[in-house]
């Protein structure tokens, strides 16, 4: 069921946002990283919602704009109601200890010479987190211990005598001292062995459960965002293909990319059957070069006539489960800009409550 609209703008809305990459629009050598991309992500529904796609589908681009780190070429980002490229002075601050990244590579943010404590004091400093040397340490400890972190054993300590999920932990410890209203979690635990993978997923979780923070969790990897997220968004070339509730999403997907995509993957439990029987060719169809229509028409194993004529809208094949292929256009069509409703439906399970959190 979902949760009444609140009436406040959203934390973080896309409008029509594209991105390219090198050249002008029109240069051959361009990238279009993101293509006309709306969503929304309001800060006060405390979901994990996992962005999956292949290698260069536009995820950490994603990332990017919505933390304002890069600029789109078009199109508009806002925080809270205002545009992302006017903000300066104290909102811009606002803004940044708002939505707090956590990154692929622990070690970027670490300095080898200073100990670990350094990653964490330079925030506290800055936002003006504590008032006392002794506010400053509850305050490290506290986060250190809500990601499962011994302070004792990772304070004092230079970050090469941490192991690498120890020190993806500290960057995750880092990002909810700010008490950040979301976080944005890219690839953070590509670079850790899978052992580790478990316990990092597990400290996000609890993050987000706990203090209610809203984690947008980028991955290349299905299965990890099978079990920690709640809503999902299939991306391919620079599109958002598919969106809904994971499970269904996963055991159940409509559009073929991610038909595709979920049945080229070992799934641990081989008598669950996972995904779909793959759509197949109806027509014969020639798929001209630089046709305006569907991205995925060359690679689709079910390409029609219609789908290099246009790009597909959304269709909603079922409630609260969106894809963007004609296959489904005898189904509701979702308004482009209302695919963003995917990011704010209240799950079913018990993620759903709006606990007190923690006061900021
Ligand atoms: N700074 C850049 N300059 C030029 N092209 C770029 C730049 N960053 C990304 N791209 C291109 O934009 C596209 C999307 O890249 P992006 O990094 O967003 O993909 P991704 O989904 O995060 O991939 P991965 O899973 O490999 O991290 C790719 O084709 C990439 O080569
Ligand atoms: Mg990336």
């Amino acid at each position: 069921m979902a949760k009444p609209e609140s009436t406040d703008p959203p934390l973080i809305e896309l409008r029509n946002v594209t991105k390219t990459y090198g050249g002008g629009v029109l240069s051959r050598d361009s990238t279009v990283a993101l293509d006309d991309v709306s969503l929304t992500v309001r800060g006060d529904t405390p979901q994990i919602v996992s962005v999956v796609g292949e290698s260069g589908s536009g995820k950490t681009t994603l990332a990017s704009l919505l933390m304002g780190f890069i600029a789109p070429t078009s199109g508009t980002i806002l925080y809270e109601g205002q545009d992302v490229s006017s903000l300066s002075g104290p909102r811009m601050r606002e803004f940044r200890r708002d939505v707090q990244a956590v990154f692929q590579d622990p070690f970027s943010v670490f300095n080898p010479f200073y100990k670990v404590d350094h990653v964490l004091t330079v925030p506290i400093r800055k936002f003006r987190l504590a008032r006392s040397r002794s506010d400053r340490h509850d305050l490290m400890v506290n986060a250190l211990e809500t990601v499962g972190l011994r302070p004792d054993e990772t304070l004092g300590r230079y970050p090469h005598q941490l192991s690498g999920g120890q020190r993806q932990r500290v960057t995750v410890a880092r990002a909810l001292m700010l008490r950040p209203k979301l976080i944005v979690a890219d690839e953070p635990v590509s670079m850790v062995d899978a052992s580790l993978r478990a316990t990092i997923l597990e400290s996000l979780r609890t993050v987000n459960q706990t203090l209610n923070v809203p984690i947008l969790y980028i991955t290349h990897d299905l299965g990890t965002a099978y079990h920690v997220s709640d809503h999902i968004l299939v991306m391919y070339r620079g599109t958002i293909v598919e969106a809904g509730d994971v499970e269904t999403v996963i055991t159940a997907p409509k559009h073929p990319y991610t038909q595709l995509l979920i049945n080229s993957i070992p799934w641990p439990d081989p008598d669950r059957r996972w995904g779909q029987e793959i759509a197949t060719r109806s027509e014969q169809v020639t798929v001209p070069e630089g046709h305006g229509g569907c991205r995925f028409a060359e690679r689709c194993p079910a390409v029609m006539a219609k789908c290099v004529e246009n790009p597909p809208p959304p269709y909603l094949p079922a409630a609260d489960h969106a894809a963007a292929c004609f296959l489904y256009d005898d189904r509701p069509e979702l308004p482009k800009e209302e695919l963003s409703r995917m990011l704010t439906l209240v799950p079913s399970g018990s993620s759903a409550q709006q606990g007190e959190g923690v006061p900021r």
